[in-house]
């Protein structure tokens, strides 16, 4: 096959990414009658999703009667500080409880009561117990679910695909192109409806939860490039607890579970240091609060000698650890030799979640570029400064089914698709010019990046080291010119690791760009230079592409008023929002 050849295939969707977002999309598809395919780069056995360990949020009062919709929402908007955007936080606090039990019923497998109901769980600045599970692998159950679900509906999934660029004609998608990560082989995509279900960023920080070659911001480089906007990209999450060592997994993550089930956090000198940072809440603080206070316990020399704080659950049987947390359990097992219900963990601040991403409207999850839905980790708007743990299964399976619905009716009603000869070829031209001989190797320059983030973009920030890193990822965007990049029928490793790194360093300029624009402290965006928040910041940052200049460009666009009823709601609530946000102090 020549350099520009490809197959070429047709269905009424697309959804690119076989995560829980991107299944649950292509089943509502499917459902509504049409055809649909989902592209992914990984196997599809073992996305990200896997990953989302200790629950899934609904506010069903199994336990607690006096939950509702409304304390859901109250939690995860004043939680987020206020930016979130509060129509998709509202369908996500009513839809839950329906979706939640969808999937039990699907074969889920969630944890129950003695009385058959699903069982919850504390997790982190939950007013009730909200989070439903299975042990300590609820993302797993959900996702061999939902293969199982697509595997029974006959959806194809090719999950050896990379997508490249997304095709657009008139500012209208029609499709993607693509290339098989082993053979190199490509394929166009023609489809009425794309759907992008990629996941974030997390990656291209040197610790990170995610795993090797995901979470590359792969999303949000097509969706850029395509014409959508990026909203509030500095809101990175930072989850309270990864693994230290051995080097290769440092970064993995300790469910939230284990503090949701008690356990406790100790410094070297033995003290439970959440005291001093939310007397009440205590370990299940929010997740920004504790991720900072493990992080100043370590920077100001109460770690321990790996850099890290104790994490304990010894104090609970062997029996209840297995019960509750057993992958954990074999995690530390297999990975240190080490006996949890024995002795305490070592764990540190890891890169979890992107709380950004592509700007979507919440009813129908369009983008605005037509034809293009976005739906998961790679879509912003929900989660605001601060996700609270659990929402994103949640927020999975009920924005990617709102995902499939709204992009099968857009099909339905669209009456012929126009394409391009020419953007299809354009796109090849995109992928040949990386394939040549030269100067620099990518995975070094991949390694560097994520140095890059987690020294001048990590935890805690402020303007000079900001600029500073900026300058250095700049420096890196130009050595992508100069990369040797070699393939063959086998083998097109460096092909991927050079789109993966192309992506990466898009996503960490609009990220720094939009931490460059927020003067404030505000949940997981730290600033050590203004460590207030402040009212005059109460906006969220859009970034978009412009082609003329090549250049990204910063919006402060205005935060979306809640209406009467929720803001009702609001006051009503007894929390209030620690506008002294004084972390740092
Ligand atoms: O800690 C955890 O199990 C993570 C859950 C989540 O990010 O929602």
């Amino acid at each position: 096959m020549g350099l520009n050849n490809h197959l070429s295939k047709i269905s009424n969707v697309l959804v690119i990414g076989c995560g829980g977002a991107g299944l649950r999309a292509a089943v509502a598809v499917k459902e509504a009658g049409l055809d649909v395919c989902i592209l992914g780069k990984r196997p599809k056995t073992d996305a990200h999703t896997v990953l989302a360990a200790g629950g899934i949020n609904a506010a069903l009062g199994n336990l607690d009667s006096e939950d509702s919709w409304e304390q859901h929402f109250i939690d995860t908007y004043l939680e987020g500080y206020s930016l979130g955007d509060p129509l998709k936080i509202e369908i996500m606090a009513k839809e839950a409880p329906l979706l939640v039990k969808e999937i039990d019923d699907w074969g889920a497998n969630l944890a129950k009561l003695k009385n058959g109901k699903l069982d919850q769980r504390f997790f982190g600045a939950h007013k009730y117990r909200r989070t439903c599970y299975s042990g300590d692998y609820t993302g797993l159950s959900i996702l061999k679910t939902l293969l199982s679900k697509a595997e029974e509906l006959k959806i194809p999934i090719f999950d050896s695909q990379y997508v490249t660029e997304l095709l657009i004609r008139d500012e209208i998608c029609f499709g993607a192109m693509s290339f098989n990560i082993f053979t190199s082989e490509r394929t166009v995509y023609f489809a009425d409806a794309v759907i992008l279900c990629t996941g974030g960023h997390t990656r291209i920080w040197k610790k990170s939860s995610s795993r090797k070659n995901e979470n590359t911001g792969d999303g949000y480089y097509l969706g850029i490039k395509a014409g959508c906007a990026l909203i509030d990209m500095e809101m990175m999450q930072f989850h309270p607890s990864g693994m230290l060592f051995p080097e290769e997994i440092a970064g993995t993550l300790v469910t939230e579970a284990v503090r949701g089930e008690g356990g406790k956090l100790f410094n070297n000198k033995g003290e439970r240091f959440m005291e001093k940072y939310d007397k009440k809440r205590m370990e299940l603080s929010t997740r920004d609060k504790v991720a900072f206070a493990n992080y100043k316990e370590i920077l100001e020399g109460r770690g321990t000698k790996n850099g890290g704080v104790y994490l304990d659950i010894s104090h609970k049987s062997k029996e209840f650890i297995i019960e509750k947390l057993p992958s954990i359990y074999r995690q530390f097992l297999d990975a240190q030799m080490l006996d949890i219900s024995k002795e305490p963990m070592e764990v540190a601040p890891t890169a979890h979640y992107s709380m950004g991403g592509i700007l979507v409207n919440p009813n129908d999850l369009s983008t605005s570029v037509e034809g293009l839905f976005a739906a998961g980790e790679v879509a912003g708007g929900l989660h605001g400064a601060n996700r609270l743990g659990g929402n994103s299964l949640a927020e999975i399976l009920i924005f990617g089914k709102r995902a499939g619905v709204t992009s099968a009716e857009y099909s339905k009603n669209i009456k012929y698709q126009l394409r391009s000869s020419s953007v299809v070829s354009d796109a090849h031209e995109n992928i040949n010019k990386f394939i040549k001989s030269g100067d620099e190797l990518v995975r070094p320059l991949q390694n560097q990046l994520r140095s890059i983030m987690w020294e001048y973009c990590g935890v805690t920030k402020d303007e000079n080291k900001l600029k500073e890193g900026l300058n250095k990822i700049i420096d890196l965007k130009n050595k992508l010119n100069y990369l040797d990049v070699r393939i063959d029928k086998y083998n097109c490793d460096d092909l991927v690791q050079t789109f993966d790194f192309q992506s990466s360093l898009i996503s960490a300029e609009a990220t720094i760009l939009s931490a460059i624009e927020r003067n404030e402290s505000r949940g997981a965006h730290q600033r050590s230079d203004f460590r207030d928040t402040k009212k005059s910041c109460e906006f969220n940052c859009l970034v978009k592409f412009n082609s003329q200049s090549n250049q990204l460009k910063v919006i402060k666009k205005p935060l979306k008023p809640l209406n009467e009823k929720l803001q009702k709601l609001v006051l009503k609530s007894r929390r209030v929002i620690n506008i002294k946000n004084k972390l740092l102090e």
